[in-house]
C-alpha cells in the first residue's frame, strides 16, 4: 500500500516536473533575437500615396499611414483565402469578409483583423518581415 502511494506521488511530481523541464529545455535551445525572414524589401518611394503595392505571391499589401508605413499579410484571418485590395477596401473573395485600410474587421464571417507585419526602413528601402 505504501509503495502505490509512493508510486502515485512520483508520478504526479513528474507531470508537473516534466512539462517546466520541457519548457526550460526549449527556452535553452531557441535562440533568441532572431529577426523574422525577410518576406519583401522595396523602394519607399515605390510606395503609393492614397494607394496599397499588393505583392500577390508574397500576399501582402504595404501603405503609407502618414510618415510612416504599414504592411498587412492578405491571408484572410476566416479560413485563409488571399482578400483582394479594391479602390472600395479589402475583400474577402471567398466568404465576403471585409477589413478597412488598417486591416480591422468590418464585416465576418472573420473575427480577427489581419495580420500587421513588421516593416523596417533600411536606407531608402523598406523591409518587410514575417
Ligand atoms: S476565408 Fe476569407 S471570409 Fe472566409
Amino acid at each position: 500500500m505504501k509503495t502505490i502511494h509512493h508510486s502515485r506521488r512520483s508520478f504526479i511530481t513528474m507531470l508537473v516536473a516534466l512539462p517546466l523541464l520541457l519548457a526550460g529545455l526549449w527556452r535553452f535551445l531557441t535562440p533568441k533575437g532572431v529577426k523574422k525572414p525577410t518576406l519583401l524589401q522595396v523602394a519607399q518611394a515605390d510606395i503609393p500615396v492614397g494607394a496599397a503595392l499588393v505583392f500577390r505571391q508574397e500576399r501582402v499589401a504595404i501603405m503609407r499611414e502618414g510618415s510612416s508605413f504599414i504592411a498587412l499579410s492578405l491571408v484572410c484571418t476566416h479560413l485563409g483565402c488571399t482578400v483582394s485590395v479594391t479602390p472600395e477596401g479589402m475583400v474577402c473573395p471567398c466568404h465576403g469578409s471585409r477589413f478597412d485600410k488598417l486591416g480591422k474587421v468590418l464585416t465576418g464571417p472573420a473575427e480577427k483583423s489581419l495580420v500587421r507585419l513588421a516593416v523596417e526602413q533600411n536606407g531608402v528601402d523598406l523591409v518587410v518581415r514575417g
